[in-house]
């Protein structure tokens, strides 16, 4: 019989503190919403409707990335790996290298355990002699791996260009967080790069209006969180290059004044008002690497599409710092 793969949940968020969070954003101005509240059950398959969108290249950039240059990247990896996948959501990306990359244990990390379940079963009938844990952390604050996870040596897989979601400023902390997290072994990372502003435009508001979807979801989702009566029809999606500081910016805009409640807060907003639902910054090539230079790691090995639109980094960690 196929073994299970163990699930764990690590510093879960309590409902109380989740409100808190929420109240709080949205009584600043602007309001600014953390990313991570898009992806409730339905937020999760809107963003995986967008990566098959023929706008949104990012997704099938990496992929084609990592199909061609899998061996190369292989070389640079001991044996017996243990591979962390940071935000792994449906293991897609994970699986396709676990067998090129050798992997003895696979730790997937999300959000919430059960989010993984069904996935991670799938993977360990197809790997059975792979030792399987999914791990439920929000990482976006602080990242604690469990003892549980072994002492392989660590690959730590942080793909989709989710560290542009970070400003540099956090991305830099969120990099050192790793460099410690690595225990020695290495970080394989994937990063947006910049590019015409046309084309990353349509990446966020594509014709079709899954984005927009993406994006307005995220007022169901705080409704159920906090009891708030966000009408959607209020609101409108906008995706915007903002060329000094190298992001694509959403916000949600209100098409008309509106006034939301929820137990315990209340706000206003005026016609044309926005909230701040995201940011995408996309880098040069060069600054990444440096970034991850200051974060502590070394032997950066980098590689990219045709293109030059999205870039894969392997680079090591080094010990302690
Ligand atoms: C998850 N993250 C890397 C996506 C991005 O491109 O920034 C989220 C996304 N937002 C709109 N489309 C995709």
């Amino acid at each position: 019989m196929v073994r299970s793969p163990r699930l764990i949940e690590v510093d879960r968020q309590e409902p109380a503190a989740i409100r808190a969070e929420l109240s709080g954003e949205l009584a600043a101005s602007p309001a600014v919403i953390s990313p991570k509240y898009f992806y409730d059950a339905l937020g999760s398959r809107l963003f995986a409707a967008i990566t098959e969108l023929p706008e949104y290249y990012p997704t099938r950039t990496e992929a084609a990335i990592f199909a061609r240059h899998v061996e190369a990247i292989a070389a640079g990896l001991p044996s017996g790996l243990t591979l962390v996948d940071l935000g792994a959501g449906n293991c897609e990306k994970a699986a396709r290298l676990l067998v090129p990359f050798a992997v003895r244990t696979y730790v997937a990390v999300d959000i919430s355990a059960a989010f993984l379940r069904d996935s991670l079963e799938r993977l360990q009938q197809q790997h059975p002699d792979i030792d399987m844990l999914g791990v439920g952390t929000d990482f976006s604050h602080r990242l604690s791996l469990p003892g549980e996870i072994g002492d392989g040596p660590r690959l730590l897989f942080y793909p989709g260009s989710s560290i542009g979601n970070f400003t540099p400023a956090q991305a830099l902390d969120f990099l050192r967080q790793l460099q410690r997290a690595a225990q020695g072994g290495s970080l394989l990372i994937g990063v947006d790069l910049l590019k015409p502003v046309e084309v990353l435009e349509a990446a966020y508001d594509d014709s079709l209006g899954v984005t927009a979807a993406f994006n307005r979801n995220l007022l169901r989702h705080i409704n159920r969180l906090i009891g708030s009566d966000f009408a959607l029809a209020d609101w409108r999606h906008l995706a915007l290059f903002n060329g000094a500081q190298s992001r694509i910016e959403m916000h949600l805009e209100a098409v008309r004044a509106v006034s939301v409640r929820w137990p315990g807060g209340e706000r206003a907003f005026a016609a044309g008002e926005r909230m701040h639902t995201e940011n995408s910054y996309k880098w040069r090539p060069e600054d990444f690497a440096a970034l991850l230079g200051k974060a502590g790691f070394s032997a950066i090995q980098r590689w990219t599409d045709e293109r030059g639109w999205f870039a894969v980094f392997l680079a090591q960690a080094g010990e302690g710092r």
